[in-house]
């Protein structure tokens, strides 16, 4: 099979239901909170992706049994300190940052020295976020070019507590320190820039020692010594990020109408819903519910007649991080400049994001002006692509794949988007969903 697709038709109105796979943030945490509890945890609608197959290997490696079997994930957790540190143990986390990071704060306790490689986007990351503070519990690092992967841990017997300051507002740095802090003696305290709060969420739900109070923008959290975590049977809703991509295609169409079901709408996440909002977009939740401390709702949307540009607000930015490729493709429809700011992170994710966003709109015609932290984007209400757009070299950005996608399906042109395996790591079944919607 290709690996290139080329787009050269717009999609027609629709008016459709869809859902989209499993939280990939809830997932990999799933798997690691299992990995540690004590018996046996169960996982229904478990994203099924690379992402999630690396986090799996990797428990696996530590001596972790898991089964899979009718798309439910059983994992049968051998404590807190039951992971079997083998000698010259090779852990890769291949393009997941998230369990890359989140895996370095269970591996803390290691008397063997480990190596965490990853892909060459993940090798090109910082680590520092990461090794930085886990350094102060008492643990080794080596890393590649001081910054990054491949690296080595070896952990500490004694570790100890620590005072931290997370502000880059990284839910993966502020989630490796928790698990560090649940494997180490004394209270660790940790002032934490807000990010997307699954980790915390899941400690509550678990009844860990682990405590959350908010002040301004910041979570202070504290986080004592766990001797056992109870199994985690959990059914995992759908993914707002993956929901992110089919939101902006209603909202760039003429007269559709989509329902997305049964999707997480965590408040640290939905940054993407007030972001449409403001542009004019009609976004309606219904069905809410709670589910083991998550909200979950269907989402209802409809294509508007206008698209408003937008002053987007910084404190937007944590809660829309991973969505800001495709609201761009928004902006470059609306009436008039947008302006997005403090943006420096997009370029830490798995290819510069920030420079790519512009990168693409500029192929489509549409200008910007950009800085290393902001990008400003002059937008077309009319604006219809009658050119060839090849979109290659991207380090395999799963976002930049699908984001291209909506763009072909959007605005025309001839498109041709290299690299669709890239759609593997978080949403293999993103194109199956786009061709639902042309029937
Ligand atoms: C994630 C946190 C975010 C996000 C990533 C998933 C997580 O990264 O971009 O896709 O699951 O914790 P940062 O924590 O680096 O901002």
């Amino acid at each position: 099979m290709s690996n290139l697709i080329v787009i050269n038709h717009k999609l027609k109105n629709f008016n459709q239901k869809i859902t989209v796979s499993g939280d990939k943030s809830l997932s990999i945490r799933w798997v690691l909170f299992s990995s540690i509890a004590d018996g046996v945890s169960e996982a229904h609608n478990l994203l099924m992706s690379d992402d999630v197959y690396a986090a799996i290997d990797a428990i696996k490696k530590l001596g972790v049994k898991v089964i899979i079997k009718k798309k439910i994930c059983k994992i049968f957790g051998n404590g807190i300190n039951g992971y079997k540190f083998k000698k010259n143990l090779v852990i890769n986390a291949q393009n997941s940052g998230t369990l890359g990071r989140l895996i370095l704060g269970l591996l803390v306790d290691s008397p063997t020295t480990i190596k965490l490689i990853g892909d060459k986007s993940l090798s090109k990351r910082d680590f520092k976020r990461i090794t930085n503070p886990l350094k102060k519990f008492g643990v080794t690092f080596k890393l590649n070019k001081d910054k990054g992967l491949p690296l080595t841990i070896k952990g500490s017997n004694n570790l100890k507590a620590i005072n931290y300051l997370e502000d880059k507002g990284s839910a993966q740095c502020k989630s490796s320190i928790i698990f560090a802090g649940m494997k180490s003696l004394g209270t660790t305290f940790i002032k934490a820039k807000k990010s997307r709060n699954h980790t915390e969420l899941l400690c509550k739900y678990l009844n860990l020692p682990v405590t959350v109070t908010t002040k301004n923008n910041y979570d202070l959290i504290k986080v004592s010594n766990v001797k056992k975590i109870k199994p985690l049977n959990y059914n995992i809703p759908s993914d707002i990020s993956s929901s992110a991509f089919f939101m902006v295609l209603t909202s760039l169409s003429k007269e559709s109408k989509l329902i997305i079901e049964n999707v997480n709408i965590n408040p640290s996440r939905t940054g993407v819903i007030t972001i449409l909002k403001k542009m004019g977009v009609i976004i309606i939740f219904k069905n809410t519910k709670s589910y083991k401390g998550e909200k979950i709702a269907d989402i209802h949307i409809k294509s508007p007649r206008n698209l408003k540009p937008i002053n987007c607000p910084k404190r937007l930015n944590s809660g829309a991080i991973d969505e800001f490729l495709v609201i761009f493709l928004l902006a470059a429809k609306a009436k008039g400049i947008s302006s997005f700011k403090d943006l420096s992170e997009l370029n830490q994710k798995e290819s510069p994001r920030l420079k790519w966003g512009a990168k693409i709109l500029n192929k489509m015609g549409i200008k910007t002006i950009l800085t290393n932290d902001s990008i400003k984007i002059f937008g077309n209400p009319n604006l219809e692509i009658n050119k060839k757009i090849i979109i290659k070299d991207y380090l395999k950005d799963h976002r930049i794949f699908m984001t291209s996608v909506i763009a072909a399906l959007s605005f025309g042109g001839e498109w041709h988007i290299h690299d669709k395996d890239s759609i593997k790591t978080s949403f293999p079944l993103f194109l199956n969903i786009v061709n639902s919607l042309k029937k």
